[in-house]
């Protein structure tokens, strides 16, 4: 018998109803005289998984891909995916022209692999990748390899794994969930590299997008939902794009930690780390992780904060279309004019928008690329492509700009047209971003309490993605306001006057402006003993310690009264 090199395991199965000895060796290979029945196995030679029949809901048989070290069973790959058997009648063959056959107990062929030529000694071999692959068994390159595993994907990637597409065979490299946790026929969902524009990973339930990852800027995707901390300090990214095929990898550095991507049947992606310690997979990431990873969700111009409410709010330039009924549209303040000369604004921090009508260029600097956007009145917006080494390249948007979200782990810089009379403005800052030449003043509720009878602001509020001023607002409605300040210093004797400094800095910073106090009111409030109204909800934040707020009090000079400083910062 050939066999190469490999795993015996020598199989004792008893049938307890026929009293039938059934002795078979598993190998991880199969030739052309040694077939797989259910039953038996084969196992990779570094035994990491195990190829063979199983069976979800215990009834249907499936031939499949599992991890052979993990209990759980988790499986990576289904062959007959919607052509499950009824009974253990199944075997896979290697045919003479170099073809995987799945045939059941009739013969009839229930799955089977394709291969564009047929060689002297097919051989299909379990790799310790995972993958399983037919080739010549005298030719051991991967370029030669006739038909792989890895070439149609499940529900689950694994590291080497491509999502993309080769462009010379039209052969695309997606994930489609499964129905069900015990049906693997392709459910809903597909997780795919979508080549139009500038290719970005989506989510789709059908036809319709869910998610969208933001494009590639050569460390990461733009998107918030993964987290990813760029450079990762686990993954390898990598995103390759010639004129042969295009594709998105990821591997862990360290090739001994176990780690897979699926796309569950709920349409979401998750990435799991097997823990030996625990025996379990950790889930590591996830996408989307929220309702701003919707995909547009907040419509054309408008963008996301998951740590505000509402979520949703228009871009600087940009208003409400219709304010009662609550929709999401955003419509310019101003037109543009494009044949007299518009603009740009900056914003910093978002997740790149749609990119499905984008065109890019790599040899390009931003400024050229700012040219180039400005003489195309369809154009509405341009940033760098590669972000790294200072940014190069160039990325320009077509038409309405939809799924932008404010990203401040991932986030980049955009520059959105507008038409010339808004650029010079001044003043409302309230959900923008920090444009190109304005000076904003900036309200700093820490250095408040610290020029306050030696008072500190509770170290914690700055910690867990929430600005430290919306968690003391947050804190402050909920009739909490002791939790603002350090524990330390909750007995001092001056305790009120600093909840009050706290409370008139609350009603400083509110969303609009013209809820703020005057010069001339905080002076009083500051001053008086006097009932004060509720502070609403702060103004646009980050997860920086300042808070951006309007001019309309405290702008430009330090207000004090009753030796109490409120310091205002000018920012840059
Ligand atoms: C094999 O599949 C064919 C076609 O689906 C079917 O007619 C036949 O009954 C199956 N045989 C067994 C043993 O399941
Ligand atoms: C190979 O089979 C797959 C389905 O398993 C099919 O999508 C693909 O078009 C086939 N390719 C060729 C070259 O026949
Ligand atoms: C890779 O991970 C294994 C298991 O956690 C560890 O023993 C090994 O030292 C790691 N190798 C490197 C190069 O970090
Ligand atoms: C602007 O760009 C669009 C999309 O590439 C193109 O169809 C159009 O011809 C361009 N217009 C000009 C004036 O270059
Ligand atoms: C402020 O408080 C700290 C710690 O309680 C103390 O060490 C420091 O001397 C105080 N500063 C003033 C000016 O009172």
């Amino acid at each position: 018998m050939k066999t190469s090199m490999g795993v015996y395991t020598i199989l004792l199965l008893c049938s307890s109803l026929s009293s039938f000895l059934i002795l078979s060796i598993a190998t991880d290979t199969i030739t052309m005289s040694q077939s797989l029945r259910d039953g038996e196995t084969v196992v990779s030679a570094g035994g990491s998984f195990e190829l063979g029949f199983f069976s979800p809901d215990s009834v249907k048989r499936y031939l499949g891909i599992w991890y052979k070290k993990i209990s759980t069973g988790t499986v990576v790959w289904v062959a007959n995916r919607e052509t499950p058997l009824a009974d253990t009648s199944g075997i896979l063959k290697v045919t003479k022209q170099g073809i995987l056959l799945h045939l059941n107990g009739t013969e009839s062929i229930i799955w089977s692999s394709n291969s564009s030529r047929s060689v002297q000694n097919p051989v299909a071999k379990l790799l310790d990748s995972g993958n399983f692959v037919l080739r010549d068994g005298n030719d051991d390159k991967p370029e030669n390899l006739l038909w792989q595993s890895f070439d149609y994907p499940g529900d689950t990637i694994l590291p080497g794994m491509k999502l993309g597409i080769n462009m010379i065979t039209g052969l695309e490299w997606y994930l489609s969930s499964w129905k069900s946790t015990d049906n693997p026929s392709p459910g809903d969902f597909t997780y795919r590299l979508d080549p139009y524009g500038y290719p970005q990973l989506m989510i789709k339930k059908g036809s319709a997008v869910q998610f969208i990852s933001g494009p590639w800027n050569s460390l990461t995707f733009t998107t918030y939902g993964f987290r990813n901390r760029s450079p990762n300090p686990i993954y390898r990214f990598n995103f390759v794009s010639n004129q042969k095929e295009m594709y998105y990898t990821s591997e862990p550095f360290n090739s001994s930690l176990v780690t897979r991507v699926v796309l569950n049947q709920n349409g979401i992606i998750q990435r799991f780390n097997w823990i030996d310690r625990t025996q379990a997979w950790n889930l590591y990431r996830t996408a989307p992780i929220d309702d701003c990873d919707s995909y547009a969700i907040c419509g054309a111009y408008g963008s996301c904060n998951s740590v505000d409410y509402p979520e949703c709010e228009c871009l600087k330039g940009f208003v409400p279309k219709n304010v009662a009924d609550g929709s999401n549209k955003c419509v310019r303040k101003m037109q543009l004019d494009c044949q007299n000369g518009d603009g740009f604004i900056k914003y910093s921090s978002v997740k790149l928008p749609d990119t499905r009508s984008s065109w890019f260029k790599e040899s390009m600097t931003l400024e050229e690329c700012k040219l180039v956007c400005l003489n195309n009145c369809s154009c509405m917006a341009y940033t760098s492509l590669d972000i790294s080494k200072g940014g190069s390249g160039c990325l320009i948007w077509f038409g309405d700009l939809l799924d932008i979200r404010v990203s401040t782990e991932n986030g980049q810089d955009i520059y959105i047209r507008m038409a010339s009379s808004e650029l010079g403005k001044k003043g409302h800052l309230l959900n923008d971003y920090t444009t190109e030449d304005q000076e904003l003043p900036l309200f700093d509720l820490t250095t408040v309490a610290k020029a306050t009878n030696n008072f500190s602001i509770n170290n914690k509020l700055g910690q867990g993605g929430f600005g430290p001023v919306y968690k003391a607002w947050r804190l402050y409605i909920e009739s909490r306001p002791l939790e603002i300040i350090d524990a330390s210093l909750r007995d001092s004797s001056s305790l009120l006057e600093v909840l009050r400094v706290i409370h008139v800095g609350l009603l400083c910073v509110q969303r609009f402006p013209e809820d703020r106090p005057s010069m001339s009111s905080v002076i009083l409030m500051l001053g008086s003993k006097g009932a004060l109204p509720q502070p609403k909800q702060p103004g646009f934040f980050n997860e920086m310690n300042i808070v951006e707020a309007d001019s309309s009090s405290c702008k430009h000079k330090p207000c004090s009264a009753n030796g109490v400083t409120i310091t205002v910062l000018e920012a840059r």
